[in-house]
């Protein structure tokens, strides 16, 4: 059996109140259209037939960045005017295989179990819907059954009378026909209706008027297939969703103080005994090794955690790499490109950006290091600034193994800093330090004796 997807995407989502076209809204810091588009990839169509309308060319290159992998799959549709769901479906039509099985996906409906989306692409009826039983139908067309509990058609809430209404089963947007039957259907769709609009929900009426075997399938879990209209819609679908991975970091062992107070937006790794405290934020590429520990308000993005080290509260780290038991924090900020080797710590209010350093070197308070090289077992001392950038041009500052950095000093890249070497409290270093030398650069301290502090006139 042939499937191919149609994923509806055109509409401009006029109640999300945004220029950004409704299926590029993230969810989990990605699109909605990226999660439905994964699903649609992991059935293995033939063909993913994508309906674009409003800002066509934004959608387009939003799937490029996010996937190019998937462009090969990918027949752009282009729907000049947003007629209703139906008029969507008919304008890919015409490059449907009509002996296909056709999946129809809303791109506003990102969270789809995928698992329940397989198994009904595996169904051999005429025409197959989705529904679900949410808490709350408002919006949603409802289905209509008849006493024998056969469906018989979906009812648009804006077309419902109050009785309709009560209906407490609702069409997820889900269906697969067979190609041939879909356009058949397709060609007969009108739009008298309260919204003027081509419903694709009018087939399932069309399909019963045949006597074709319909079947509704149940989702049990309705929060996954719920549409997303509203900025309310989408943050339920952010809980749902940041909810599901939660789920599975703890299946995978990782010890989560507060299920509800973590958020990944992309993809995080954790090896074994790993704890991770409240309102932690993971985005991108973030991959933590064992034993990691993990406390309240830190960010880590696209970087990598060696085991068993504790980054301490509300600690920003970016494109980084961090080696084994280090201590990061409380309140430091690695920047992009910062590595650090085994058994570092960085403190608070510490910047790093650019820099490496090698194991059991310290930076523990107060500092700002760019643009170095920092060798191993060097203690970089509080209020201490690499003046890396001239106003024109960034510099490099070399620091050897077993450097001791006096506090509130500045080292005026490009400058050396030879193993060894001390730096005496407060200097400015602007020549290169050989090794084992100390450097001091500070005035004489001159003493004036018996002096009389200015009184007030
Ligand atoms: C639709 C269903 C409703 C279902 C609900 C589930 C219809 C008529 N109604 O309503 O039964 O309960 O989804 O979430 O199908 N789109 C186009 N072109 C168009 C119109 C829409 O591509 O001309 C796309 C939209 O971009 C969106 C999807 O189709 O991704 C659904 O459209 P939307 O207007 O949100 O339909 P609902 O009112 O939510
Ligand atoms: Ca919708």
């Amino acid at each position: 059996m042939t499937l191919e997807i149609i994923v509806l995407a055109a509409g401009q989502g006029t109640r999300m109140k945004s220029h950004l076209p409704k299926v590029l809204h993230p969810v989990g810091g990605k699109p909605m259209l990226m999660h439905v588009l994964d699903s649609a990839a992991s059935l293995s169509p033939e063909k993913i037939h994508v309906v674009t309308g409003f800002r066509s060319e934004e959608i387009q290159n939003s799937v490029a960045h996010y996937a190019p992998d998937y462009l090969s799959t990918i027949a752009w549709v282009h729907q000049e005017k947003q007629l209703g769901t139906g008029h969507a479906v008919m304008q890919a039509m015409p490059a449907v295989n009509p002996n296909a099985h056709c999946l129809i996906l809303y791109g506003d409906v990102p969270l789809v179990d995928r698992q329940v989306l397989s198994a009904i692409a595996k169904l051999d009826a005429s025409l197959v819907l989705l529904t679900s039983k949410p808490e709350d139908c408002e919006g949603m067309g409802r289905i209509l059954r008849d006493e024998e509990n056969r469906v018989t058609g979906i009812i648009e809430q804006k077309d419902a009378s109050d009785a309709q209404k009560q209906i407490e089963e609702i069409n997820t947007g889900i269906m697969m026909c067979k190609g041939r039957d879909l356009s058949n259907w397709l060609n007969h769709l009108g739009n008298n209706n309260s919204q003027g609009e081509y419903y694709l929900t009018d087939v399932v009426e069309m399909a019963v008027f045949d006597q074709k075997p319909v079947e509704a399938v149940v989702a049990a879990d309705s929060a996954r297939f719920a549409g997303v209209n509203s900025k309310l819609d989408l943050a339920t679908a952010e809980r749902t969703y940041q909810k599901s991975q939660a789920v599975e970091l703890m299946n995978g062992g990782v010890t989560l103080l507060d299920p509800d107070r973590i958020d990944i937006r992309g993809n995080a790794s954790f090896g074994q005994d790993c704890c991770v405290d409240v309102n932690v934020i993971l985005e991108g590429e973030v991959s933590i090794g064992s034993g990691v520990v993990i406390e309240p308000n830190c960010i880590i993005r696209n970087s990598q955690i060696g085991d068993y080290t504790r980054i301490l509260a509300n600690t920003l780290i970016e494109d980084a790499v961090v080696g084994q038991r280090c201590q990061i924090g409380p309140f430091a900020r690695l920047r992009p490109d910062t590595k650090l080797l085994d058994e570092v710590r960085i403190g608070n209010f510490v910047e790093i950006k650019n820099s490496e350093f090698g194991n059991s070197s310290k930076a523990n308070h107060l500092a700002y290091v760019g643009d170095s090289s920092v060798g191993s077992n060097v203690n970089i001392g509080a209020g201490v600034i690499t003046c890396n950038y001239d106003g024109a041009n960034k510099h490099k500052t070399t620091i050897g193994d077993d450097v001791f950095v006096g506090s509130d000093s500045q080292l005026v890249a490009p400058v050396t800093i030879e193993s060894g070497a001390t730096i005496g409290a407060g200097a400015t270093i602007t020549k290169n330090v050989q090794k084992n030398d100390l450097a001091i650069s500070r005035a004489k301290q001159v003493a004036i004796k018996n002096w009389e502090r200015p009184k007030k006139k």
